[in-house]
């Protein structure tokens, strides 16, 4: 186990946020995660938060607390039955790794999933997702030590309740569970979903008709470089907000004055992109103090150097009134912000 005191998070959210924590420590098995619960149990005042890469982070102060984070690694096979491959992966592993070490494999299914920053244990929270293609379609399982008495739990797939960019462990178990391996379903045999606008957009510009997992993984790579800041050049967390889901009423009525509003229709109502809204209220590329919009995306806030999280607050507030204002919707971050 690694601890550190009075500890820079600067590298541990991709914001680029210069904060720092009383104690951060770093776990190395299950045994180590149970240890440490203990400790934190023996001191209730003490707050503490359990990170993952920091890619869906946002510091707005000091951290006057313990963080933890997880140091468990490892990609184990753990099933084949000819048709499918179970793969057990290590909550600290990266997710992006996963992918290419699925696609060097022949484990198919997450190739649109590729160059996602973040850990596999945030993956399983979050239910991340990118180019018509979500997480949970591919976790079977996930294994977990709850946080109150140190205790193995695996959820089963379905037990997890996901929806879009949510699971119960943001919901009735927030902050309940430690994350601590997540079980993957892949397929042998490779059968993408195309049908995301984005990707069948450029496989029709290269005259694409069909490709390999290879090229499917690198024309993900080459859309999402296109339009979203690289995290190592220009701190940002990928989208900041989530896409609202509206009802069919509103969307019908808004539809009235935005006719060429784009949409998606879902079973629970309407899903308007918030890039879309913020880039209509007139913020793209715009900044305010150190922190500002990106010019390709305007889902994404980005640090222009030196931003504190207040900045970066202060600018999301702005926008969520002015989306509010003219579309009368309530646009939500996906962000945590930690206080
Ligand atoms: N749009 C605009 N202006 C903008 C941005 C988008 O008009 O500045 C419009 C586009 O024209 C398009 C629509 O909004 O019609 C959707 O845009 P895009 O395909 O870029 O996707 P998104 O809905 O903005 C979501 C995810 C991304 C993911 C992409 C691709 C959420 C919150 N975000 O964004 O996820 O990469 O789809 O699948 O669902 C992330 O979570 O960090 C992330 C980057």
């Amino acid at each position: 186990m690694k601890t550190y005191e009075n500890y820079s998070l600067l590298h541990h959210n991709t914001f680029g946020i210069d904060v720092r924590c009383k104690r951060f420590v770093e776990y190395e098995s299950e045994t180590e995660l149970q240890e440490v619960l203990a400790r934190l149990r023996e001191c209730p005042e003490e707050p503490f938060l359990h990170i993952g890469g920091g890619s869906n982070l946002l510091f707005v102060n000091d951290f006057q607390g313990t963080i933890l984070h997880s140091g468990l690694k490892g990609k184990e096979k753990i099933g084949d039955d000819g048709c499918n491959i179970l793969l057990r992966v290590g909550a600290a592993e990266s997710w992006d790794k996963l992918v290419e070490t699925c696609i060097v494999n022949g484990y198919f299914g997450m190739e649109n999933l590729s160059l996602i920053p973040g850990e596999v244990g945030a993956s399983a929270v979050q239910n991340i997702g990118a180019y018509g293609v979500e997480a949970e379609q591919f976790i079977d399982r996930v294994e977990t030590v709850e946080i109150a008495t140190g205790k193995p739990r695996i959820f089963s797939h379905d037990e997890c309740r996901y929806a879009y960019r949510n699971s119960i462990f943001k919901q009735e178990l927030r902050g309940q569970y430690v994350v601590t391996h997540v079980v993957f379903r892949l397929s042998h045999v490779f059968s993408p979903d195309l049908t995301y606008a984005a990707i069948a957009r450029e496989m029709e510009r290269r005259g694409w008709t069909e490709l390999s997992p290879r090229q499917l993984r690198d024309l993900v790579i080459d859309i999402r470089n296109s339009k979203l800041p690289d995290p190592e050049v220009q701190g940002s967390a990928g989208s900041f907000f989530m896409n609202p889901i509206v009802s069919e009423e509103k969307f019908e009525a808004l539809r009235m004055s935005y006719p060429d509003m784009p949409h998606y229709k879902m079973d629970s109502g309407v899903k308007i992109p918030a890039g879309w809204l913020i880039e209509q209220c007139g913020w793209k590329g715009r900044s305010m103090g150190r922190a500002g919009i990106h010019e390709k995306q305007a889902l994404v806030l980005v640090n222009l150097g030196g931003a504190t999280g207040s900045d970066v607050v202060a600018l999301s507030e702005a926008i969520q009134q002015d989306v509010k204002a003219k579309f009368g919707i309530t646009i939500t971050p996906e962000v945590n912000f930690i206080a």
